[in-house]
């Protein structure tokens, strides 16, 4: 517990663009935070003063991110109902949940749709399930642009018809028309639906690290920086210069939306408005756009090979994000620059390859011991049945530790340079706040 701030803080918060009157701090369930949107969305509701805890798989995130926002982490399927369980037990009573955790590749989705609809439908219902058992009436959902599938017109608004053309776009509707039914039960809850989301922490703490990295400026930038090959798919699209049109939007003016949203929840009239918000800049950029943009942060030439087009990927995407500056006071303040800038800085400093920072996370005690030599995974599963067997002693790794020593499964020499091992590597990530 000793990761929150006091309780109950009325407080006035201020953003670049606004002044929020005087709300009560909450604790929020993030789930999906140690991923690239979800790092970014902890960060910005520590800093607005709410205490988060978040519950993750890992399956595409970064321990790592959590540890640099300082937030506990229950490491789970959200479907899974001992994680949930632990998420909305173990850490005092949750206010709130804002929902990133999902599945993304669109293309993947086409092949493979099982899993897009259990992660992120069915195990998602079960914590909205949850969610009702402990009363917890308020939700922000990380929808997506995809659920319009192909617009009829640009840009797109929230009344547009919701028509996806994925098993990704259409899991993501399925949850939001459960979000709607589960009205009925007294559930406030807010699709915000996501354009194109880029860049990273100012300061090069947070990026986007997905392994396979699909999103275009990431790739840009290792084109760029390896001298590899850019395949640029699709040069007779109906737009400007022939390139796929894209509305991108800073992960940082996103993150501030999901505060916005959250401390507004309450005051929304939704039979007002569509129920669900579009966030983006409002303003399209073409990929040879943004390849220039690439060639300009980093200084070096982009190598491209033109490709056709792919199926499935419409001309243009450009939201209107009116309604969201209308009803959260929010509007995108980053520019095309800083977005690009920021991505490159992070990168300089994680690697260019997605996924690298993935066993930079804090190994447990029993990992670490394994990793060492010095136990083998056996005797580590026996000491974590001892430990759960054992009421009221808790999770704690060094705990484990003296239970291995208790089997005699360990020696107290390889105890303690397994113990020193953990407190180094702890020591190599770096804290926020
Ligand atoms: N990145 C974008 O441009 C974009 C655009 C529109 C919508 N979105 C939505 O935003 C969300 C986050 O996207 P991201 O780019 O940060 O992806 P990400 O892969 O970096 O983050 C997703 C996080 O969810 C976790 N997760 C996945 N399945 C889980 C499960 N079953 N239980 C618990 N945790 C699980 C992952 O480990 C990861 O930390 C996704 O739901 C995505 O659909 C993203």
């Amino acid at each position: 517990m000793g990761f929150f701030m006091p309780r109950r803080v009325a407080r006035q918060g201020v953003t670049s663009s606004l002044t929020f009157c005087n709300f009560e701090s909450m604790r929020v369930l993030v789930t999906g935070g140690a991923g690239y949107i979800g790092s970014h969305v902890v960060r910005a509701l520590r800093l607005q003063g709410h205490e988060v805890v978040v519950l993750d798989d890992l399956s595409t995130g970064h321990a790592a991110f959590v540890e640099r926002n300082g937030v506990p982490l229950v490491e789970g399927d959200l479907g899974d109902p001992a994680a949930l369980r632990r998420a909305f037990g173990d850490y005092g009573r949750i206010e709130a949940v804002v929902h990133i955790a999902g599945k993304a590749l669109a293309p993947e989705s086409v092949r493979d749709p099982g899993p897009y609809f259990a992660t992120n439908v069915t195990g998602p219902i079960r914590m909205l399930d949850c969610m009702r058992k402990h009363k917890v009436e308020r939700i922000v959902f990380s929808s997506t642009c995809a659920v319009y599938g192909t617009p009829p017109s640009l840009p797109i608004t929230e009344t547009c018809p919701r028509n996806p053309i994925s098993p990704y776009g259409s899991s993501k509707l399925a949850f939001e028309f459960a979000l709607e039914g589960y009205r009925a039960y007294g559930l406030r809850a807010l699709p915000l639906r996501y354009f194109n989301v880029a860049g990273a922490s100012d300061d090069g703490l947070f990026g986007e690290l997905h392994d396979p990295e699909t999103h275009l400026i990431p790739n840009l930038l290792r084109a760029a920086v390896q001298g590899s090959p850019f395949k640029l798919y699709g040069t007779d699209y109906p737009t400007r210069d022939g390139t796929a049109e894209r509305d991108y939007l800073h992960v940082e003016d996103l993150a501030r939306a999901h505060v916005l949203a959250l401390e507004r929840l309450d005051s929304l009239d939704f039979n007002a408005f569509p129920g669900a918000l579009n966030l983006g800049t409002g303003r399209g950029v073409t990929v040879r756009e943004m390849l220039s943009a690439a060639e300009a942060a980093t200084g070096r030439k982009v190598l491209v090979g033109e490709e056709p087009r792919r199926p499935g990927d419409p001309p243009a995407l450009v939201a209107d994000p009116r309604r969201a500056q209308e009803l959260l006071g929010w509007r995108a303040e980053h520019d095309l620059e800083s977005m690009v800038g920021s991505a490159y800085r992070f990168h300089s400093q994680a690697g260019f390859e997605g996924g690298s920072m993935r066993n930079e996370r804090r190994l447990k005690f029993g990992e670490l011991a394994i990793k060492a030599g010095y136990v083998g995974d056996h005797a580590v599963q026996q000491a974590l049945k001892t430990q759960r067997e054992r009421d009221g002693i808790g999770e704690s790794h060094k705990l484990l530790g003296l239970i291995l020593l208790e089997m005699g499964a360990i020696s107290n020499e390889h105890l303690i340079d397994t113990l020193r091992r953990m407190n180094e590597a702890s020591q190599r990530l770096k804290k926020v706040t």
